[in-house]
């Protein structure tokens, strides 16, 4: 599969590294880029040799956010109908395996929308994060508003969207944005550790863990222990339940089989 904006490199060891590739614009997220991300993951939640899958930019910029030439001059209705950034932008929350955003640079307005869509981000010290769409005269509409307060707390994300200053990767790291900070140098690298780790395991579980983690944010804690908990015992119908703890008992290394 050839795409304009997006690169693709299927790296050993179950991990699919999708590079957006559109330099010119500093990865602005306009309708094909969108489209063409929405068919790579498609291709990755369907590929049972991939597990897991990362999601970076450029040096400059993981992406300043949803194309400002394409929106200008749309009307509501246009929008409305349409449905604007929601089905194609929603391809990325909705996939099931693991997604790891690894930014440097710049991840403003849609694009820190989008990191925040995956389900963890780690940055390079590079790494600017912000909601500038105050700037422009509108307000985050991928979810800016909602995901981002449950990550920072309402001070911080009101500060972020009201005043639409960037903050940089270490008080991101502070605010609980992300969940870790490298040298530029080493940030594909280091997400492919972290990708090679996850891949490493049983993809069943792994699936399990990330929907039960992202039942919390949709549940009062009462329904979503249950939802835990029903999911745990479902672990111990896996072959890999049975495999991953008679290996600890005997001291080895598990194979793990997706069953
Ligand atoms: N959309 C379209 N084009 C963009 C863009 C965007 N979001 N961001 C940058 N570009 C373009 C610029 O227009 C420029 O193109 P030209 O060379 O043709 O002039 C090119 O990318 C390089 O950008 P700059 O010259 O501005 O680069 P810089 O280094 O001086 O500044 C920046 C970098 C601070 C990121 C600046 O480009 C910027 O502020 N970009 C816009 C950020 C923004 O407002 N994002 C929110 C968009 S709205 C949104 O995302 C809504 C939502 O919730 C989904």
């Amino acid at each position: 599969m050839s795409h304009k904006f997006i690169r693709f490199e299927k790296e050993d060891k179950k991990v699919g590294v999708i590079t957006l590739n559109r330099p010119e614009v500093l990865n602005a997220l306009g309708g094909q880029l969108i489209e063409e991300l929405g068919q790579v993951l498609k291709a990755c939640e369907e590929d049972p040799k991939i597990h897991c899958m990362i999601l970076m930019g450029s040096e400059k910029a993981f992406t300043a956010g949803a194309d400002i030439k394409e929106m200008q001059a749309k009307i509501y209705s246009e929008a409305f109908l349409e449905d604007f950034i929601t089905k194609g932008w929603e391809k990325v929350s909705a996939c099931r395996k693991p997604i790891i955003a690894a930014v440097s640079g710049y991840a403003l307005g849609g694009g820190c929308e989008i990191a925040m869509m995956c389900d963890m981000i780690i940055a390079g010290e590079s790494a600017k994060f912000g909601q500038p769409e105050v700037t422009i005269g509108t307000l985050p509409g991928a979810g800016g508003t909602q995901r981002l307060p449950r990550s920072v707390g309402k001070s911080k994300a009101m500060d972020l969207c009201l005043t639409g200053r960037m903050m940089d990767a270490q008080e991101a790291e502070r605010a609980g944005l992300i969940s870790r900070v490298v040298p530029d140098a080493v940030l594909k690298k280091e997400a492919l550790a972290i990708a090679q780790t996850i891949a490493s395991y049983s993809l069943p579980v792994v699936m399990m863990i990330k929907e039960s983690i992202n039942r919390a944010f949709e549940t009062p804690l009462s329904e979503g222990l249950k939802f835990e908990r029903r999911l745990f015992h479902a672990s111990f119908s896996l072959e890999d339940q049975k495999e991953g703890m008679a290996a600890f008992l005997e001291k080895r290394t598990p194979k793990f089989k997706g069953k």
